[in-house]
């Protein structure tokens, strides 16, 4: 049985059982709540039923790659039932010299490039934003960590032979589009599908990408926006201009200005989103925790899309004071680094931070830019501690 079809038969067969078992309403609580974990993605925090979206809890931000059973998934619409990797095809056309229809074997057998990218939703962090915006209400975990295997989309564009007219790369997914849904058609301009690090994976962290992840391939633009990484790929178009679209206009644009918190933006007046922005997240402690007085471990997660990260800073008196975290070992240029700040804790009632900063220049800020769909949140990271 396919996982949504299972998914649902679990969610119905909960519902029925909730009329007949006092101890299953406690379980549609918590998953009204988002809390309950979905078997197979252990932990994970569901914040949709309709469509697959799951949140990585920040206590799983502890390994530089995410396991795949604990890397969040953002599914706009169905994913596809039906997906058979024989009959498979990935065409790409439109401004090409030559068309193509490649199947999976034909994709395997290209050179396999490989790229540790930190993923994240553009709509991570929205819940945090203030006045509260429509959306999924993501926490801080709609972002996971993965090495990404296939050939370079560069390879597969060369091969077709982009024509001179041809300036923006369209992918369009296999999702399955429920009722007047528009389907999940992107583009990315040509100069960023040429890079040499920008892939058609069909791997994650050595293994065939799941079906939550867009088996039996995918795109990934390496430090943009999550959306620019379209699964279950099966249409590649080269276009004189950007794709027009849902998922282009008015999905996932940002104000050209910032703008007071609350205050409408006009659609003239926006850009589509690209690179990721710098940010930190505090994976431990828990907002919330106490812990003993004595040695403890601040520590974390910090990523800055295209640019590396240049220092993660910790502040354990609500921002008075800074002190640099040391970096973890692994890196590579579009994955977050682990950071670690060792405090020796007295009693008392903490405001801890994190901040972190780019190889740009660019600092994580004290607010994030306020915007009506609520993307890029990236303010300073924060917990409330008691130390006893
Ligand atoms: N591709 C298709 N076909 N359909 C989708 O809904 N969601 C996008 C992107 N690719 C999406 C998609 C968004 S918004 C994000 S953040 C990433 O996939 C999430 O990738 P993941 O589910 O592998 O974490």
């Amino acid at each position: 049985m396919n996982s949504r079809r299972s998914f649902l038969k679990q969610i119905s067969g909960a519902a029925f059982a909730v009329s007949t078992a006092p101890s299953l309403l406690s379980w549609a609580t918590a998953a009204q709540n988002g809390s309950i974990a979905v078997p197979g993605e252990d932990g994970m925090i569901v914040r949709s039923f309709r469509f697959v979206d799951l949140e990585t809890p920040v206590e799983y931000f502890n390994t530089w790659l995410t396991p795949v059973p604990h890397f969040f998934v953002r599914n706009h619409m169905h994913e596809p039932s039906e997906l058979n990797a024989e009959d498979w095809r990935l065409s790409i056309g439109g401004e090409v010299e030559k068309p193509l229809a490649l199947t999976l074997a034909e994709l395997s057998k290209l050179e396999s490039h490989s790229v540790v990218n930190t993923l994240e939703c553009a709509g991570n962090g929205r819940s945090l934003h203030r006045p509260q915006v429509p959306g999924i209400q993501w926490g801080k975990g709609a972002v996971s960590t993965a090495r990404f295997s296939g050939p370079r989309l560069r390879d597969i564009l060369q091969r077709a032979g982009v024509k001179p007219t041809g300036k923006h790369v369209m992918f369009r997914g296999l999702d399955e589009v429920p009722g007047k849904v528009p389907p999940f058609i992107r583009s990315i301009p040509v100069e960023k599908a040429l890079d040499s690090d920008t892939l058609i994976a069909t791997h994650m962290n050595g293994a065939p990408l799941t079906k939550h992840h867009g088996f039996p391939a995918r795109a990934l633009v390496p430090g943009w926006i999550g959306a620019a990484s379209c699964k279950w790929l099966t249409e590649i178009k080269i276009l004189e201009s950007e794709f027009v679209g849902n998922f282009m206009s008015p999905g996932y644009r940002f104000p050209n200005q910032p703008g007071k918190p609350g205050d409408a933006v006009k659609p003239e007046d926006t850009h589509p989103l690209t690179a990721l922005n710098v940010k930190s997240v505090i994976a431990g402690p828990l907002d919330g925790a106490s812990v003993k007085a004595g040695k403890v471990a601040v520590h974390g997660a910090a990523w800055a899309g295209e640019a590396d990260i240049a220092k993660v800073e910790v502040s354990i008196d609500g921002g008075a004071s800074w002190n640099p975290a040391s970096l973890g070992r692994d890196q590579a240029h579009y994955a977050w680094r682990m950071w670690n700040y060792e405090w020796k804790a007295k009693t008392g009632d903490y405001g801890i931070l994190s901040r972190a900063t780019d190889t740009q220049g660019r600092i994580q800020p004290a607010a994030p830019v306020w915007n009506p769909s609520g993307y890029l949140y990236n303010a300073v990271d924060q917990v409330k501690i008691h130390v006893a």
